[in-house]
């Protein structure tokens, strides 16, 4: 019996970006705030029991450095799968954009096999899982407003950011993020960190402060045009206009649905469109809707004891 599953793959912005210095690992130490948003990928999977153990992918972008792949992987050995999985990506997020696009299919992958292999795991075994695909596919696990910290897998729930309308604008450019954190890594300084890591606490207790994202400093450099594009933004009255993770889309946050569809309006530009913020409470709820048939308990993502 082939048990099949639609999942969503939302896409992330950052709310707020700080990178602190290089570590002994060679990745570089983070202060991030990670948002769901309303921009998803969606995953189709079929797992049929069998002796042999086949993963095919079937993705009309063929996209080279399959994540899903190795995420499927991964489970097999872990949980011992035996059988037959089928997967169909649908990509609507587009890649080298800071959108988590890759990452957030692997955690989707994480998330949706085991249930419909029939063998439950544990989050700590997905997180530990997650870590070895990449940076930023743990918080894709949980969703909604975290801060990551460390390599930016290490995250802690912060309560829902406030109701805000958002406009997305992705300039088609690929932003490779070894070479930001290449071009970054000489620039930051002992000093900097200190002050990065003050401004970084008194933003999630809600100092005042403003958000940043350092990678705009280099990227800016190499790509005029998406300064001017911050620029544009904000003049359509963006509260927050900002790139997201090493670049290239940019997002503006509005007050309301009338300023963002004002925004869109100004900006007049194919590549611009709305989104809305997910919070955690509607990300699980959209697993839970996806996976029902298969679920016996509402048994992931993990609800934390704190934020809802
Ligand atoms: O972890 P991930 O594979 O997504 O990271 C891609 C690259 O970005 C890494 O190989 C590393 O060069 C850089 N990186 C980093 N510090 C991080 C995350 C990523 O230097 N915290």
């Amino acid at each position: 019996m082939t048990r099949r599953a639609r999942v969503p793959a939302l896409a992330k912005i950052n709310l707020d970006l700080r990178v602190l210095g290089k570590r002994p690992d060679g990745y570089h130490e983070l202060r991030t705030i990670f948002q769901t948003i309303s921009l998803a990928d969606s995953i189709e999977l079929a797992f049929t029991p069998s002796r042999k153990p086949a993963i095919a992918l079937d993705d009309p972008a063929a996209i080279p450095d399959n994540l899903v792949v190795r995420a499927a992987g991964l489970l097999f050995n872990a949980l011992r799968i035996r059988g037959r999985l089928d997967i169909r990506l649908d990509k609507r997020i587009p890649m080298g954009a800071g959108l988590g696009g890759g990452s957030s299919d692997a955690a989707a992958v994480l998330l949706a096999l085991p249930v419909l292999a029939g063998k439950p795991a544990k989050i700590e075994a997905l997180l530990e899982l997650a870590t070895q695909l990449g940076s930023d596919v743990a918080f894709f696990l949980l969703g909604g407003t975290a801060a990551g910290i460390g390599r930016g897998g290490e995250l802690f729930p912060l309560p829902d950011t406030p109701r805000r309308a958002g406009v997305l604008v992705t300039p088609g450019l690929h932003v490779s993020t070894v070479e930001a954190y290449r071009a970054l890594s000489p620039r930051l300084t002992s000093e900097l960190q200190q002050n990065k890591i003050f401004s970084f606490q008194s933003l999630t207790w809600g100092g005042g402060v403003s958000a940043a994202n350092d990678f705009e400093a280099v990227v800016f450099e190499q790509h005029p045009r998406l300064a001017a594009l911050k620029k544009r933004l904000i003049r359509t009255g963006a509260e927050v206009a900002m790139m997201t993770g090493s670049g290239s889309a940019l997002f503006g946050l509005y007050p309301s649905r009338d300023d963002q569809h004002r925004a869109l309006h100004l900006l007049g530009d194919a590549q611009a469109f709305p989104f809305s913020l997910v919070n955690r409470a509607r990300y699980r709820r959209m697993w839970w809707q996806a996976l029902a048939p298969y679920a016996a308990e509402r048994m992931w993502p993990p609800t934390s004891r704190h934020p809802r």
